[in-house]
Order: structure tokens, then C-alpha cells, then sequence
């Protein structure tokens, strides 16, 4: 209590004006709350996430300054951002870290984590370390979040940064929810049906998942040109397809001779679950890129397959699940 009432201290000490009253309303028992997860977690702006959580989304959106030329890796937990922050980074920067001939074995992905060459905005918790060292990048810069669309800074859109979001079967999301959060966050374990019931409730982190896909998808619908979104299993039935469309969306497009060298297929295979898994980086050590919640690396990596969800959930809840998307998403032209 004593850590939070610091926290809320510090936050105080940052915000002004209308930052103020979203300081007053994190600190104030106006928010919907729910257990079930590590800690308490609060319905803040129509999205589930923990005090410390929302802090820093409200941190983020007072005081990020984004710029014109930022691109946006935007994913909801476990729909696969970490793959997409190696594909992002490895097409981007090809030129200054080959992925073919000389230099290629020298390729940052093959030491350094996807998520420390990709940062999120939001992490490390914002009142925990400020958001200077992404004011200290390079543009133009490649950024992550977990933030649901409406949440993002509101200069973001203003300014036109263009977007990528990942989305992911939702019930290949909650079998890999499950298994991160009863490895990472030390202590704490959760039972499938509980895990199961919180997510079919919209209860899960930055959930509701329809919430947080559908207000990036009516985006893309407004301006394709600015928001890309993209689905996990048609990545994996594609990746080729894939680092194309990326390449052409980050303004940097395959040449013929890049073609030709086998640049895409090389793209592939680095950023592949069998390659990045098997690296030391990402299969041993321990980070804390979230502030005091350290985190093995090899979390982020479990099977990487679409459909594991048949494995666990019984027709019933599958059916359930299915269900509930289907009438949330029901209209908006999104399938899965
Ligand atoms: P599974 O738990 O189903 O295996 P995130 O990166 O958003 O945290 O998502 C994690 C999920 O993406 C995990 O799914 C993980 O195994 C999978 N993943 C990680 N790296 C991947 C890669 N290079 N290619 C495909 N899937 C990957």
C-alpha cells in the first residue's frame, strides 16, 4: 500500500489540468474491479488491467510525444507481438543489418530480445522509469503497445503514425494467456476455468479482446492506407506473403534483386519460432522489462502453432467462445 500510495504520489507530481482527474479517478474506488488474476484489475476507460497498468497508459497518454514518421506495432497479449517486432525489425533495418551475405551473422535478432530492439511505450510502467529513452530513439522509430486504439495518445492519429495490428484466433489467445501467466508471474497460478471464465467475460489484460481488435479494425476499415491489420494464422499460412505486404507498408519494398536473393524467405526464417526459440537470448535469462516483475525470456516462446486451442478446450467452451466473438464482432465486416 505504501508502494502504491509512492506511485500515486509521483503520478500526481506529473499530471496537470485534465491529467489530474484521471489521477483522482486511478486512485479513487469510482473503477469497476475484479479478481482472479495476479492482483486486483480495474476496468479503466472501458479496458481491464491492473492500477500499475493503467497508471501507465495514463501516464503514456499525457506525456508520449509521438512523431509523424512512428510506426505502431499494436497486438493485444499473445496474439503473436513478439514475432511481429522481429519481422518489423528485421525488414526495416535491412539495410544497416543484412539478412543475407556479409553481416548477416552479426544480425541483432540473433542476440538482443525482439522486445528490447522493439520497445513498448507503455513498459517498463511509465512512473517507474520515464519515457525519455523513446524520446532519445532515432526516427524513424518502430514502437509496441498493448494499448486498445481508443487508449493511444490522441496526437497518434492526429499526426497520422501509421499503425500495424496483429490479431489472433481467440481461442488460441486464452490457451496462451493461460500458460504465460502461470509462468511468469512468480507466485501466482491460475486455473484454466477460472482463466477461461475471466476471458469470456472480456476480464483479461487490455480485454475485452473484441474491444481491443475491433476499435483497431474500424480504424483500418476508415483508413487502410494507415492502419494494417493482419491475422496471426494467415501469417503463419504466408509468412513470405506477409514480410512483402510489410516491407511495402513501411515504405521500404522488396527489390527484384531482393527477391531474387532470397531476401524475403531469409526474413522468414530468422524471425521463425524454430530460430528465434532456440537462440540463447530468448531461451534463457530472466528481464524485468515491466517494472519490478521480472520475466523469463523464454515465456514469450511456447509452440507458436495455430490450433493448439483443440487441446485443451472442451467443445463446449470453444463453442462458447466462439459464440461470444461472433456476436461482438457481428457486423463489423471482421472475421476470424
Ligand atoms: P503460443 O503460446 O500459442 O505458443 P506474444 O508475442 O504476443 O506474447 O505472443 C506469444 C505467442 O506467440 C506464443 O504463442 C508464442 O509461442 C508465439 N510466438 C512467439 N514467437 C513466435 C514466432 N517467431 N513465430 C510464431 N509464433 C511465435
Amino acid at each position: 500500500l505504501a508502494a502504491m500510495a509512492q506511485v500515486q504520489l509521483e503520478v500526481d507530481s506529473v499530471l496537470t489540468g485534465e491529467e489530474e482527474d484521471e489521477s483522482l479517478l486511478l486512485s479513487s474506488s469510482k473503477l469497476q474491479t475484479r479478481e482472479g488474476w495476479w492482483t486486483t484489475f480495474v476496468l479503466y476507460h472501458g479496458c481491464w488491467m491492473d492500477r500499475e497498468a493503467a497508471m501507465s497508459v495514463s501516464l503514456v497518454r499525457a506525456q508520449f510525444v509521438p512523431r509523424d514518421d512512428d510506426v505502431l506495432l499494436a497486438t493485444y497479449p499473445k496474439c503473436g507481438t513478439t514475432w511481429l517486432k522481429a519481422l518489423a525489425f528485421a525488414v526495416t533495418n535491412r539495410f544497416r543489418h543484412p539478412v543475407v551475405g556479409a553481416g548477416a551473422g552479426d544480425h541483432p535478432l540473433l542476440t538482443q530480445s525482439p522486445h528490447d530492439l522493439v520497445p513498448f511505450i507503455e513498459l517498463p510502467f511509465r512512473h517507474i522509469q520515464p519515457l525519455a529513452a523513446l524520446d532519445a530513439l532515432p526516427s524513424p522509430r518502430l514502437l509496441g503497445t498493448h494499448m486498445p486504439h481508443h487508449l493511444l495518445p490522441p496526437r497518434v492519429n492526429e499526426l497520422g503514425c501509421r499503425i500495424v495490428y496483429l490479431y489472433r484466433e481467440p481461442k488460441d489467445v486464452v490457451i496462451s494467456t493461460w500458460h504465460f501467466m502461470n509462468k511468469v508471474i512468480d507466485g501466482f497460478s491460475i486455473d484454466f476455468d477460472k482463466a477461461f471464465e475471466l476471458f469470456v467475460d472480456g476480464c483479461s489484460p487490455f480485454g475485452p479482446i473484441w474491444n481491443h481488435c475491433l476499435g483497431y479494425w474500424n480504424k483500418h476499415v476508415e483508413e487502410p492506407d494507415r492502419v494494417l491489420f493482419l491475422k496471426y494464422d494467415d501469417m503463419m499460412a504466408d509468412p513470405a506473403g506477409h514480410v512483402k505486404k510489410l516491407a511495402k507498408f513501411f515504405r521500404v519494398p522488396f527489390t527484384d534483386e531482393e527477391v531474387h536473393a532470397g531476401v524475403m524467405e531469409e526474413v522468414v526464417r530468422l524471425c521463425s519460432f524454430e530460430k528465434l526459440s532456440r537462440l540463447l537470448v530468448n531461451s534463457s535469462g530472466v528481464v524485468d522489462r515491466v517494472g519490478e516483475r521480472p520475466m523469463k525470456n523464454s515465456a514469450f516462446f511456447r509452440k507458436g502453432k495455430v490450433g493448439d486451442w483443440n487441446n485443451y478446450l472442451t467443445e463446449e467452451m470453444a463453442k462458447k467462445l466462439d459464440a461470444v466473438i461472433e456476436e461482438k464482432l457481428k457486423g463489423s465486416g471482421l472475421t476470424l
